[in-house]
């Protein structure tokens, strides 16, 4: 059975919400799902994965969260090259630029990105809980 980690950072919890909609997704396939916080997340969680999910909202100025999913996503640059990868994020007056220079950067990794960062704007509502589960859902298959 396919192994999935989600790991994500929230600070008002939009960006959780769209965790808990991946992770209902995946969980929808079949496949073990793991559901963690950067604060807890390790290397090795990625590298046990057979595909991971990865949340942080739009910070700083069109920037990941710089003290916590910043280091980890630079400690990753090794363990997920070639693992199937999705992410997402919430963001609220930008235009959606962290999520596709974290994109390029996950890509640059060798991530195996298995479609465009999903971006959702501040809290989800229906629609944007329905697309994570999606997400999930590719993610459990691919
Ligand atoms: C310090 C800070 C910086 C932010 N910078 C941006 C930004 O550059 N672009 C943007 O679209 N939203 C920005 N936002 C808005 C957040 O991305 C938005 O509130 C998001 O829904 C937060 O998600 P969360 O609830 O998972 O923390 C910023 C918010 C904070 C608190």
């Amino acid at each position: 059975m396919k192994n999935v980690v989600i790991i994500y950072w929230s600070g008002t919890g939009n960006t959780e919400n769209m965790a808990t909609g991946v992770m209902e997704g995946v969980k929808s396939e079949g496949a073990n799902v793991k559901l963690i916080s950067v604060q807890e997340a390790k290397v090795d969680d990625v590298l046990k994965a057979d595909a991971v999910a990865l949340g942080c909202p739009s910070m700083g100025s069109e920037q990941l969260e710089e003290s916590e999913m910043e280091p980890f996503i630079e400690s990753i640059s090794d363990a997920i090259e070639g693992k199937d990868t999705a992410l997402f994020g919430s963001y609220g007056w930008g235009n959606g630029e962290w999520m596709t220079d974290w994109q390029e950067r996950m890509e640059s990794y060798g991530a195996r990105v298995i479609e465009d960062g999903l971006i959702v704007n501040n809290e989800p509502d229906e629609e944007g809980i329905e697309k994570c589960k999606d997400l999930g859902k590719l993610l459990a298959k691919v």
